[in-house]
C-alpha cells in the first residue's frame, strides 16, 4: 500500500528535466512582459539601483532589515579597498508584530534603532543616514519611495498597503526626534546582489530561498519598456519579484498546494513562493501526511493534534528529517513524537514520510533553479554568472544547492558549470547600506 501511494506521490511531485525546460521558456517569456508593462505576473520592479558598489565607498551607513524570520538593524562601516565591517542587532519577528497595526510596526523599527544606536554609544546628535531593506512588493517611484502592493508571508499589518513605506518609518524616527534620513529603499533579493557585487563583480544576480523567495539581476535599461525615469543608459537591477509568478499550464500545482493556496492568508498569490519557501514547505509536507493518513495509509490511520494544526510542522523539521542517515530513522522518530505528537510509528512510516520530504524538497529546488535558468537565459549570460543567494532554506535545508544545481545541469547542459551558486549570508543589510552610499 505504501509504494502504491509513494508512486502516485513521486508522479505528482516529480518535475522532469523538459518541464523545467518549458518553465524556463515561459518564465523568460513573462519577465518580457513584466518589463514592458505593468499588471503582468512577473512585476519585474525597477529598482533605480544603476551603479555596482566599486569597492572606494568611504563612510558609515544605518541599515534596517526586515524580510523573512528576522529583523535586523545594521550600522556598516564602509572603509574603502573593498573593505567593511558590520555590527547588527537581529530580533525575531514573532507572530503579534506580523499581525499588529502598521503604526505598531514601524514604531518598533525606530525603538530598536534608537537602542542600537544607545547601545554602540553612538552620537545621536549627528544625522545619519540609512539604507531600508524591505522585503515586500512594492510599486517604487523613486530610489527612497515605494508603496507596499501586499503584504505576503504572513504579514497582515493594516494601514500599510498603498502608503509609502519610506514615509512610515520617517514618520516613526520623528516620532523618536532621530535625525535618520532614509535614502534607500531595497529589496532584499537586490540588496544581497549589491553586497555580493562588492566584492565579486561577476555576480549578476540575486536570489533569496528564505521564509519568501525572490530573485534581482542587472538588465540593460533599454531591455525595459515601461521605464520612464530619467534616460539612464548602462544597467538597472531589477526586482523580478518571481514569488508572484503563476501558470498552472506550467507548474507542477498538486491538491496539496491547492488546499494550502486555499487556506492562506493570501489565496491566489504568491503561488511560485508557496512551492518553493521557507514557510510553506512544511505545510505541504503537513497536508501529504493529513492525506495519506485519512486513507489509513500512514500511522494506522492515527493523526495527532499538533499535526491538524495548520504550519506546527515547520520547515526546519523536514530539514532535520532529511539530514537523517540512521538505520532506524531515529531522529525522524524523534521528530513525530516531539514535534506532531505521533509516538507510534513503524520504520516503514518513517520511510514513508522522509520520502514526502524529499519529494516536496527536491521540487522547491528544482523550481528555484529553474528559476535562475529563465534569468540567467534573459541575460545571456550563460558564458558565466555568479549567483548570491541568502535565506534559510538555501543556508540550512540538506542538499538543496546540490539539487539546484542538478536540475541546472539537466536544463543547460554542460554550460551549467559556469553558473556559480555562492552563498552571500547576511549581505542585504550590507547592500542596503552600500546602495545608500553609492547612490546619496
Ligand atoms: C537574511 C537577510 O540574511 O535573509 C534578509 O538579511 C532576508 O534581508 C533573509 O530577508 C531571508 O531569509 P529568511 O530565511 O529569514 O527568510
Ligand atoms: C517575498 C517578497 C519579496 C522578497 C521575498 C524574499 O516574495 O514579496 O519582495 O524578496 O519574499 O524575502
Amino acid at each position: 500500500q505504501h509504494t502504491r501511494s509513494l508512486l502516485r506521490l513521486e508522479k505528482e511531485f516529480t518535475v522532469s528535466g523538459q518541464r523545467l525546460q518549458t518553465l524556463v521558456r515561459h518564465m523568460v517569456q513573462e519577465m518580457k512582459k513584466g518589463l514592458a508593462a505593468d499588471g503582468h505576473q512577473l512585476k519585474m520592479i525597477p529598482s533605480f539601483v544603476v551603479r555596482r558598489p566599486t569597492g572606494n565607498e568611504t563612510g558609515s551607513v544605518l541599515a534596517l532589515d526586515l524580510g523573512g524570520s528576522n529583523f535586523r538593524v545594521c550600522e556598516v562601516y564602509l572603509e574603502g579597498q573593498g573593505r567593511l565591517r558590520m555590527r547588527h542587532r537581529k530580533y525575531v519577528v514573532g507572530d503579534d508584530l506580523k499581525r499588529a497595526s502598521g503604526r505598531v510596526l514601524f514604531d518598533f523599527f525606530a525603538e530598536k534603532i534608537e537602542g542600537f544606536l544607545d547601545e554602540i554609544g553612538a552620537d545621536k546628535a549627528i544625522e545619519r543616514n540609512l539604507g531600508f531593506t524591505f522585503s515586500f512588493p512594492v510599486g517604487q517611484p523613486a530610489l527612497a519611495q515605494g508603496h507596499l502592493l501586499h503584504w505576503n508571508k504572513g504579514f497582515q499589518c493594516e494601514g500599510v498597503v498603498n502608503r509609502d513605506v519610506v514615509q512610515l518609518l520617517a514618520e516613526a524616527l520623528n516620532r523618536r526626534n532621530l535625525k535618520i534620513k532614509v535614502t534607500a529603499l531595497v529589496n532584499d533579493t537586490v540588496g544581497t546582489l549589491i553586497s555580493h557585487a562588492y566584492t565579486d563583480p561577476q555576480t549578476h544576480i540575486g536570489v533569496i530561498l528564505g521564509t519568501g523567495t525572490n530573485a534581482a539581476y542587472f538588465e540593460r535599461i533599454e531591455e525595459i519598456g515601461k521605464w520612464t525615469g530619467p534616460n539612464e543608459t548602462g544597467e538597472m537591477v531589477i526586482n523580478t519579484e518571481w514569488g508572484a509568478y503563476c501558470e498552472p499550464s506550467v507548474l507542477p500545482i498538486t491538491p496539496y498546494d491547492l488546499a494550502l493556496d486555499r487556506a492562506s492568508t493570501a489565496p491566489k498569490m504568491q503561488i511560485f513562493e508557496k512551492m518553493i519557501s521557507g514557510m510553506y514547505l512544511g505545510e505541504i509536507v503537513r497536508y501529504v501526511l493529513l492525506d495519506l493518513i485519512s486513507t489509513g495509509e500512514l500511522f494506522k490511520g492515527r493523526g495527532s493534534k499538533k499535526l491538524d494544526t495548520p504550519y506546527n510542522f515547520e520547515t526546519a523539521n523536514m530539514s532535520r528529517i532529511e539530514r537523517d542517515h540512521s538505520l532506524e530513522l531515529s531522529d525522524t522518530k524523534a521528530v513525530l513524537e516531539d514535534i506532531l505528537g505521533i509516538p507510534t510509528t513503524s520504520i516503514g512510516d518513517r520511510r514513508v514520510v522522509k520520502t514526502v520530504c524529499e519529494l516536496v524538497g527536491t521540487r522547491a529546488a528544482r523550481l528555484s533553479a529553474a528559476g535562475i535558468a529563465a534569468i540567467v537565459t534573459k541575460m545571456n549570460r550563460l558564458d558565466a554568472c555568479t549567483v548570491a543567494l541568502d535565506g534559510s532554506v538555501f543556508e540550512h535545508y540538506p542538499h538543496f544547492a546540490n539539487r539546484m544545481r542538478d536540475a541546472l545541469r539537466e536544463m543547460l547542459g554542460i554550460t551549467a558549470e559556469n553558473i556559480i551558486l555562492e552563498l552571500g549570508r547576511d549581505g542585504s543589510g550590507q547592500g542596503a547600506a552600500l546602495i545608500a552610499a553609492i547612490h546619496h
